[in-house]
């Protein structure tokens, strides 16, 4: 195993483990929604945005157990995210991480609450005294995440997302969908450890400007492994981006141009860490490993 996907797996471990805590099981009559948040979260993925996190609070020297409640509450965001994305109403898919789906496996409104129920844990986890010690650390989080999920972040690169078809949008207008649907919530995943750490501004700027390129990167190689991808080990199912209308950079440039693209993205986000020492070596490699992954 390469040194990266070793690394990717120790944060999916730890994360791992704060989910597991975080969301304890319990025997209330509600149990079925915490069933749900679990089942969303645990056993899968690749946590590249907890490892975001745990690899920008290193950078400043910022305590572990910190770090990992912010990764996990990133990460819950996300796996909402990605549960009320497959929804029927939205891009209609039956597997995710290889097994079947939040509404599939329980039903529609089960998956609407436990999404609804994990973006709103997300912030608890923010905000309790045991993230940080200063309310204002804990304020600044709550803050920036909101922003990075909601209707001018995530929120808002999937209103679009859906609504692409009719809005003919050229190269700009998709770079802004990406980088809202995407982009955001890697980019808090950056400023998060900057936000632990009481960065300095240039360092959160190399920051901002290495998660902006990433985001866009990741983005390209999603969209061009639903044309080539392995639908076994990407554990979705592939070919849906075209048929939907979706407006993605395959769509605009075609898989070629689309992979050139965020090789350079790549190598952008790469420069912009100039300023840090190897500490900085695992965000680097993660962004290499971002262009070359096949799930
Ligand atoms: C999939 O994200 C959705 C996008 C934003 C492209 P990931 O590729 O990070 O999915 P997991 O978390 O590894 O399953
Ligand atoms: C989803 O983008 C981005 C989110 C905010 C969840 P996609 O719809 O392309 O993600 P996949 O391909 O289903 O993972
Ligand atoms: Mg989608
Ligand atoms: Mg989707
Ligand atoms: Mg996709």
């Amino acid at each position: 195993m390469t040194k990266i996907k070793k690394a990717l797996a120790a944060t999916a471990e730890a994360v791992e483990a704060e989910l597991d805590r975080l969301l304890a099981q319990d025997g209330a009559p509600e149990r079925r929604v915490v069933e749900a948040m679990r089942y969303a979260t645990l056993g899968g993925g690749k946590r590249v945005r907890p490892f975001l996190v745990m690899e920008s609070a290193g950078l400043f020297g910022v305590a572990t157990g910190s770090a990992v409640r912010v990764a996990a509450a990133l990460e819950m965001v996300h796996c909402y995210s990605l549960v009320h994305d497959d929804l029927p109403a939205m891009d209609d898919d039956d597997l995710r991480r290889g097994r079947p789906t939040v509404h599939r496996r329980y039903d529609e409104a089960t998956a609407i609450l436990a999404g609804d129920a994990l973006l709103t844990s997300a912030f608890a986890v923010l905000s309790n005294v045991k993230t940080h010690r200063e309310p204002g650390v804990r304020c600044e989080l709550v803050e920036a995440l909101s922003q990075a999920a909601g209707a001018h972040g995530m929120v808002g690169g999937q209103m679009i997302d859906l609504t692409a078809a009719q809005l003919d949008l050229d190269m700009g207008g998709v770079t802004r969908l990406q980088r809202l649907k995407t982009g955001r919530l890697i980019d808090f995943g950056c400023q998060a450890g900057a936000i632990l750490g009481r960065s300095d501004t240039q360092r959160r700027e190399a920051l901002r400007g290495y998660s902006h390129d990433l985001g866009l990167a990741f983005q390209m190689i999603d969209d061009i492994l639903d044309v080539e991808g392995n639908p076994d080990l990407l554990g979705k199912a592939v070919a849906k981006d075209e048929g939907q209308g979706k407006a993605t950079f395959v769509s605009l440039m075609g898989v070629d141009r689309a992979r050139a693209q965020a090789e350079r993205l790549a190598d952008q986000a790469i420069d912009h860490l100039g300023s840090f020492d190897e500490r900085a070596d695992g965000l680097r490699a993660l962004a290499r490993f971002v262009v070359e992954r096949d799930h």
